[in-house]
């Protein structure tokens, strides 16, 4: 790959207990790029993701072995700040978790928790989060409204623009558009493409046709497994293995 790895698996196992969800998974994932992870329901996609952020460490009887690095770093490593490394690697979920607050205090709550008190300096950080997020022009009269009576779409970019806030350098993305009408999931997907200028985009998408849109490169999970990884237009026009075409011609999953 061309461009600098941000994210590397080396022989990464997680177990939940006895049960082996991810198996020897080798990956690097490249900085400023969106990467998009596919494979059928329990592959361990979403398991996959969380590693990067450690959110699997809230499970209990998770446990991993081998290597996820980031920028080098071991991240499970015990020097690793977690509250650190969440603050680069963001994450947005399947449906929208809109604190019950206002849209304001929203997007101002990680910055808030992070010692940021100057309301100049908020108001800025409120404004660019949410442009980041193209949302600002709908919301910016609104500000002081509850988050909740935002429209799906709505919510889902202002949770988008809650992930920028505290300027992360990594975004996850798990299913944030199976949610949306067509309408609000290619607004979203604009706005991945505009968002990798500046981060590393890592999606799980269901939606094969939104894997070939937005990513540059994909790679496909089977029973914890990395069946395959590449860019993602020769991954769709020529898999190497079997499985990976048996799959993206819909013959399973
Ligand atoms: N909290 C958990 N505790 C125990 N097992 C889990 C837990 N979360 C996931 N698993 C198991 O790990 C495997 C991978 O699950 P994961 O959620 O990563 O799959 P996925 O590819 O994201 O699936 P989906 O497309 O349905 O979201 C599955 O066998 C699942 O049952
Ligand atoms: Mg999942």
């Amino acid at each position: 790959m061309n461009t600098q790895t941000i994210l590397q698996a080396q022989d990464l196992d997680l177990f939940y207990g006895e049960n082996q969800a991810l198996k020897a998974i080798n990956m690097e994932i490249p900085e400023r790029r969106i990467t998009a992870l596919i494979g059928p329901s329990g592959c361990g996609k979403s398991t996959f993701l969380r590693t990067i952020n450690r959110m699997n460490d809230l499970i209990p009887g998770v446990s991993v072995r081998g290597k996820m690095t980031y920028r080098g770093e071991d991240i499970y490593s015990p020097e690793i700040d977690v509250t650190w490394l969440r603050k680069k690697v963001g994450m947005v979920f399947q449906k929208a978790n809109p604190f019950p607050m206002s849209i304001y205090d929203n997007i101002a709550y990680g910055p808030r928790i992070h010692g940021i008190r100057k309301k100049a300096e908020l108001d800025q950080i409120v404004e660019e989060s949410l442009r980041g997020a193209a949302l600002w022009d709908e919301v910016k009269d609104r500000l002081k409204k509850s988050a909740l009576g935002l429209s799906g779409g709505q919510q889902q970019r202002m949770c988008i623009a809650r992930a920028l806030a505290v300027q992360p350098d990594v975004l996850l993305m798990d299913e944030s558009t199976s949610a949306l009408d067509p309408g609000s999931t290619m607004r979203i997907e604009e706005l991945m493409s505009q968002l990798k200028e500046r981060y590393t985009v890592v999606i799980v998408t269901h939606n094969m046709q939104q894997a070939v849109r937005v990513s540059d490169h994909c790679a496909f999970f089977l029973l914890g497994e990395l069946v395959e990884y590449g860019p993602t237009q020769q991954l769709f026009s020529q898999p190497k293995d079997k499985r990976t075409e048996d799959y993206i011609t819909g013959r399973f999953g």
